[in-house]
Formats: C-alpha cells, sequence, structure tokens
C-alpha cells in the first residue's frame, strides 16, 4: 500500500519536486527553540524540501507540517530527524554503558522510552543507532556505539532498531543504521579519517552490526564520512548499492551524513557540486542532509544525463514510501502532540527504567577485600571533579536532556547517608592544571570513614570530533587520586575510585593502587541513584566491559579477538609480539566484570565431540552462585576454529546471556552452535565451514578457561559465495 501510495504521487511530480524530497534541511534556532531556517517555509511551499533535521517541538512542527500540506501543490507531509541517540528528555545511558549491560532487553527499554518521548514532540526519525566498531580508544565516538566485538555489536544494534521502531502507534521512530561503514576504524582515532582495513576485517568485524540492523528492519541508513580504499562512503556504489540494497536487500531510505556529499570536493574525488551531487545519487544516497547540493545541483546533472532519471526516481519513490509507511500521509501530524509531549517525558516510570539500565550498565572492575558494598552508616569524603557535575552523566549527543534533572553521585551519595554525614571536595578540575584542592581533600579522606573518588572524563571530551591523542586520566586527577589513596593508607577505611567516562581508558596506577574500581560511564539523568545502589549494595553489579581496557595509549588498537601471529608474546622469548615497557596483557579484558558474589562454571558439555561440517553442536554448561547474595552473571561463549586455511582469531564471542541466580542456585544454560557460527571466510572470501577442529570456552569474561574441544568432518560446507 505505501508503495501504492508513492506510486501515485511520484507520477504526479516535476523533477524539482522529486528532487525536493531528496533534501534534508537544519533547523535552527531562533528565540522560542527550533525553526525552519531563513527561507524554509517557503521552500516547503514550493515543494523543495522534504524533511528536516534537528528540528522538534509539538507546535513547531504542526505549524511547518501545515504548511507542506496544505500550501504545497502535490499535499506532501515532511519528516523531521533527530539525533536521540540514548534518551530524549530522559536520559539513560550513552550506548558504549548500555553495551555494558549484556542485557539487549535493557538496551531495546532505552529505545523504546526514547522513542516515546521524541516523537511527543514531532519527531519521526531518528539517527541512531550507532553501529560502528571501534577498537581505538581514542576516537571519541567510540561512546556512542557498542565497542569492540561485531557479535555482542550485532545484538545490541538490533535491539535499538526494535526499540525505537516497534510500539504502540504514535510512539515508533525511524531508525537510522549508522555510519555505513566502517566509521569506527579511522585511523588514529582520528574522526572522520580514512578506514585502512582489508576486505576481510571488514566482512568479518565491522559489517556485521550494520547487516543485523538492517535484517532487524531498520528503515533508513546513513552513509559515512570516511573513504575506504580511497572511495569516500558517499560515493560508494558498492557499499551502497552492491553491498546493502543488492546483497542484504535493504529497501529503505539511504541518507548522507551532514554535508557529506559536498565533502566529496576535499575528499577529492569531485571537483564540483555537481559532480559531488552525480556521485553521491549514482552511488546510492537517497537523502541529502543539509548541505543543498542536490538542490542545486542534481536537477542539471539528470538534464545532462549524468545522473538517470531512474536514480531520481528510485530515491524519491523511497522517501515517499517511507512516508506513507509511517502513516504521513493518513495523518500527517500524528507525532505533534502538545499535551504529550508536556506528559510523556520524564515521567517516574521513565526514570525508573533509567536507573534500572544505568545499574546494569556498571562494571566492577576491582574489589580486593570486598571493599565494596560501603556501609550506609560512617562519613563519606566524596572526592574529584566528576562528583558534582551535572552535565558530565548526560554523555554527548543528549537530546532534549537538561542538567537540572541530572542526579549526580554526590546528590545520591548525601541521599543514603544522610548529607550532614557527606564532605564533598572537588580536588582538581578535569583537565586543567590546577592542584589546589588537593590538600583539602587530603583532610577530608582522613577525617572520613568511607572516601569515594569520581575520576574521568567530561561529557565534550567523547562524542563527535572528541578525539584524544592518550587515553589516560586527563589534568591532574591522578596526582588527586594518589594524595587521597596515600591518606588512606594504613587504615581500615575503604577507598572506592569511580570512573565517568565514554571510552576505555588506561589507569594502571588506579588499577593496581585502589582496593575497589567502579566503571560508571556516563549514565544520564539517574547516574547517582544507580551509582549509590551499586555503592552501597543496593544492586548487585554485574556488567561486562564491551571494550578492552588497555593499560597504556600506546597498546592502542587493541581487542581480545585478534590474530595469534606466528610469533604469540612470550615471557621467555625476546623476539615475540610484545612490548618492551609494559606487559603485552590488557588492564582489564572484555567481557570483564565482577560481583558481590562468586559464580562457579561447569566445564561446558557438548551434544558430540564429532559432527559433520555443517552441521550443529549443542553446548551446555551449569553455572552456580557460590556466595552468599543473589546477583546476575554474564556467561560467555567463545570459540576458535583451531587450524583452518586463512589464521582465525585466538577466540570470538558467540552467544552469551545475562541471568540472575540466587545463592546456591545452579542454572543450566544452553548454546547452539549452528553452522553460521563456525563459519568463516576462506582465502577467496567464500563463506564456508571447514572441517577440524574447534575449541569452545564458556565463563564470566573473554579468559574463561573451561574449555571443550569437537571436530567437524566431511567436506568443507559453502554457506554463501563471494562478497559483490
Ligand atoms: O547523525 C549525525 C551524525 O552522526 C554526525 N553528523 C551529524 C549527523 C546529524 O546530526
Amino acid at each position: 500500500r505505501a508503495s501504492r501510495i508513492a506510486d501515485s504521487v511520484l507520477k504526479l511530480m516535476t523533477l524539482d519536486e522529486k528532487i525536493g524530497q531528496l533534501v534534508q534541511a537544519p533547523g535552527q534556532w531562533n528565540q522560542t527553540g527550533p525553526a525552519a531556517p531563513a527561507g524554509g517555509e517557503q521552500g516547503i511551499r514550493e515543494g523543495k524540501i522534504g524533511s528536516f533535521l534537528s528540528l522538534w517541538g509539538a507546535a513547531e512542527t504542526r505549524k511547518l507540517q501545515r504548511i507542506a500540506v496544505n500550501e504545497s501543490r502535490l499535499h506532501v507531509p515532511l519528516l523531521f530527524a533527530m539525533d536521540v541517540i540514548h534518551g530524549w528528555r530522559t536520559i539513560f545511558p550513552v550506548p558504549l554503558g548500555e553495551a555494558a549491560t549484556w542485557d539487549p532487553t535493557a538496551v531495546e527499554r532505552s529505545a523504546r522510552v526514547a522513542a516515546v518521548e521524541a516523537s511527543a514532540f514531532g519527531i519521526h526519525w531518528t539517527f541512531a543507532p550507532m553501529v560502528d566498531i571501534a577498537r581505538d580508544a581514542r576516537w571519541g565516538r567510540i561512546v556512542e556505539g557498542s565497542g569492540e566485538d561485531p557479535f555482542l555489536g550485532s545484538v545490541m544494534a538490533a535491539a535499538r532498531v526494535r526499540g525505537f521502531q516497534n510500539g504502540p502507534p504514535n510512539t515508533t521512530l525511524l531508525a537510522t543504521v549508522k555510519h555505513f561503514a566502517a566509521y569506527g576504524a579511522a585511523e588514529g582515532g582520528r574522526d572522520y579519517d580514512t578506514a585502512e582495513l582489508s576486505e576481510r576485517t571488514l566482512w568479518e568485524t565491522y559489517l556485521p552490526p550494520y547487516e543485523a540492523a538492517v535484517r532487524a528492519g531498520a528503515a533508513t541508513i546513513m552513509s559515512s564520512f570516511n573513504d575506504i580504499g580511497g572511495t569516500p562512503a558517499h560515493a560508494s556504489r558498492w557499499l551502497l548499492s552492491e553491498v546493502l540494497r543488492g546483497q542484504w536487500g535493504f529497501r529503505g531510505l539511504v541518507v548522507s551524513d551532514w554535508a557529506g556529499i559536498e565533502q566529496l570536493m576535499p575528499h577529492g574525488v569531485a571537483a564540483t557540486k555537481a559532480e559531488a551531487a552525480t556521485r553521491a545519487m549514482n552511488a546510492g544516497v537517497d537523502v541529502d542532509m543539509s548541505d543543498y547540493v542536490y538542490q542545486t545541483d542534481l536537477a542539471a546533472a539528470v538534464r545532462a544525463g549524468t545522473v538517470p532519471m531512474a536514480a531520481v526516481d528510485s530515491a524519491a519513490h523511497r522517501v515517499l514510501r517511507a512516508k506513507a509507511a509511517f502513516g504521513l500521509f493518513a495523518d500527517p501530524y500524528k507525532h505533534s502532540d502538545t499535551t504529550r509531549e508536556r506528559t510523556a517525558i520524564l515521567t517516574a516510570e521513565n526514570r525508573r527504567a533509567a536507573r534500572e539500565v544505568g545499574r546494569e550498565a556498571i562494571v566492577l572492575l576491582k574489589n580486593d577485600r570486598d571493599a565494596l558494598p560501603l556501609a550506609k552508616r560512617g562519613t563519606v569524603a566524596v572526592i574529584g571533579p566528576l562528583a558534582d557535575d551535572r552535565n558530565a552523566p548526560l554523555g554527548s549527543w543528549n537530546g532534549a536532556g537538561r542538567a537540572e534533572d541530572v542526579v549526580t553521585p554526590l546528590a545520591a551519595i548525601r541521599e543514603v547517608v544522610g548529607a550532614s554525614r557527606v564532605t564533598y571536595v572537588r580536588g582538581v578540575p578535569v583537565d586543567t592544571p590546577n592542584t589546589d584542592g588537593i590538600t583539602a581533600a587530603v583532610r577530608a579522606a582522613r577525617a572520613a570513614d568511607a572516601v569515594v573518588l569520581v575520576l574521568g572524563e567530561r561529557a565534550d571530551m567523547t562524542g563527535e570530533a572528541s578525539v584524544r591523542s592518550s587515553i589516560e586520566l586527563p589534568g591532574e586527577q591522578l596526582l588527586l587520586a594518589k594524595a587521597v589513596v596515600r591518606a588512606a593508607r594504613g587504615t581500615r577505611k575503604p577507598v572506592v575510585a569511580v570512573l565517568m567516562n565514554g571510552r576505555p581508558l588506561a589507569v594502571p596506577w588506579l588499577a593496581d593502587s585502589v582496593p575497589a574500581l567502579v566503571e560508571s560511564w556516563f549514565l544520564g539523568v539517574e547516574h547517582g541513584h544507580a551509582l549509590a545502589d551499586v555503592l552501597f549494595g543496593d544492586y548487585n553489579p554485574a556488567g561486562r566491559l564491551p571494550s578492552t581496557f588497555p593499560r597504556a595509549t600506546g597498546q592502542l588498537p587493541m581487542y581480545y579477538d585478534h590474530k595469534n601471529t606466528g610469533r604469540p608474546p612470550e615471557e621467555s622469548n625476546h623476539y615475540t609480539s610484545k612490548y618492551l615497557d609494559i606487559p603485552w596483557t590488557p588492564q582489564f579484558v572484555f567481557g570483564h566484570g565482577l560481583s558481590y558474589t562468586t559464580f562457579r562454571y561447569s566445564v561446558p558439555r557438548l551434544s558430540a565431540t564429532s559432527v559433520r561440517a555443517g552441521d550443529s553442536v549443542v553446548v551446555e554448561v551449569d553455572v552456580t552462585n557460590t556466595g552468599r547474595r543473589a546477583g546476575d552473571e554474564v556467561a560467555q561463549l567463545y570459540l576458535r576454529d583451531d587450524v583452518a586455511t586463512t589464521a582465525r582469531p585466538v577466540r570470538e564471542l558467540r552467544g552469551f546471556r545475562r541471568l540472575t541466580i540466587q545463592p546456591g542456585e545452579t542454572r543450566h544454560l544452553r548454546f547452539v552452535l549452528n553452522r553460521e557460527a563456525m563459519a568463516m571466510l576462506d582465502v577467496d572470501l567464500r563463506r564456508v565451514v571447514e572441517p577440524g577442529t574447534f575449541t569452545v570456552w564458556v565463563g564470566g569474561s573473554s579468559a574463561a578457561t573451561n574449555e571443550a574441544r569437537f571436530t567437524l568432518t566431511g567436506d568443507v560446507v559453502f554457506l554463501a559465495p563471494a562478497p559483490p
């Protein structure tokens, strides 16, 4: 039906009106809030604008929609798009933090709440999920994704798409998978930079989450700023047409990134805007975000014959079909709800959801001698530049989030133990060289029964264009931590360091020297409550790292599923793959996270130790809570193809489950390893299952040691031909 509506409208359109559907104009801020840019309203009347971005508000979107529907020749409704990334007004954990839950249900719930809130403001379309795999933590946008692993990233990508797109009428958003493709592989972590990688790595590591999101039904996808092998993604016919549409069968919209079409000029693959428009349209970019290149130059390219009319027709048809499928022809105002805009946001229920997802995201990195949880009696010194920062927990891309809504760690700790028993000292700023507050911090630490240090990064130190050359603690925070830890030495008072940050940090000194270390990411409006739940034991933490935490910036890029090499690291052999000055191991491995209880895993049992290649193997394992309190455990299954025709990673995540286990209880888990789980790309990049031995590990992190082995017999099984 949506296609039929699109057909009938397209037939009536002039070339300029078709191109109008492909133009996405940026909103701008005027005195009352977001509004159309100068000339925007006239542009709508003339059918020159198909959608807006960064423009929201029930009244404003209604007003512009009314112009489109009543005053333009063909009455085609507009789409309103926005970066709704981890919440709208109720801000949830940043996506990297949400990935640390290893709980797709929680992630879907967060996206659902975001969609419910944002949709009331007239927003139809979100530029999320960001599914770029990132292995270099210098890259600031690592905060927006799900970390380093394609399997975890794929599960999270699909969960977010479901959360945004599936729900009661008028509460859904069109999702955008971004940034296609391999944007997270930017060299040196520098934003917008070249992604230099082999086709194998592209297929095995970077592409799976995009494909998972497409298969989950994502309505749109955004091309990425980077080039791959010299072809900027915005000009890559191979990526946008052959892989995306041809191989994956994607029928939705491809939207450019901000000015990504015009930027084909500085990339050096187009000399003029006309050439840029031609290359982008011929590659498969349907919608031009913000730079008006299609508006100014596409019609001439069609007339000159460099862009086929059919390409514009298809792109315009896709936009019209998306609008029709979304129900905008039936009810153009369906998302602009002035009542819901006031009542649906920041509700007690939404805040509760943010708190619950937030505490699931917290990773207990270290807890020597049960320093945590803290007692609720006694006095607490809360120290550090982020302890009472109301902006940081919002993270980057925080929609309509407001600092005033944020519960800081300090505020929440005061709620738990009573304000009169909490001393707060900022100590040092986040990243400027000022140590004046250290003496007061030491004094506070000496006087208190427990110390909570809150250290890390400001929100603006991750996100777009927020690249750091060093992932160590910024400013003088380490000096502060050393002084405070020294002050507490010899006493029995617990010193807890809480990290608040949007990327893996290298914190070797903290990891060695503080008894308890907690990774809290940027958890959103309920940051403080979620953290206090963990610190004081009202919630037993179970978050797991979605990214390896290196010991030093110099170890980057670092990820668990590396190849073994011909000379794997060996202490006693100088000529092996390692560093002279630091250990080769990370500080904290992928999948790491502790609990206030302990778990024991049985050795994995296999349904067979020998099956024919192509058949499945069932892996069963028992997990027992051997401690004294209930808790969640994240059971992780890793697989290695021991010997293959191409070198395989040392292990790869192939399954995981987060589950609650009562003290003394044993839960039985069953994972099915099917042919897809055992598949690899052969030398010709064909998807195959090769006979031979495989090792399986199941445990609580990527360092799991309980293993079992099986053999695949028979011939190679071909699952898919080489990619286009
Ligand atoms: O969605 C974003 C993208 O991730 C980065 N450039 C701007 C877009 C729209 O705001």
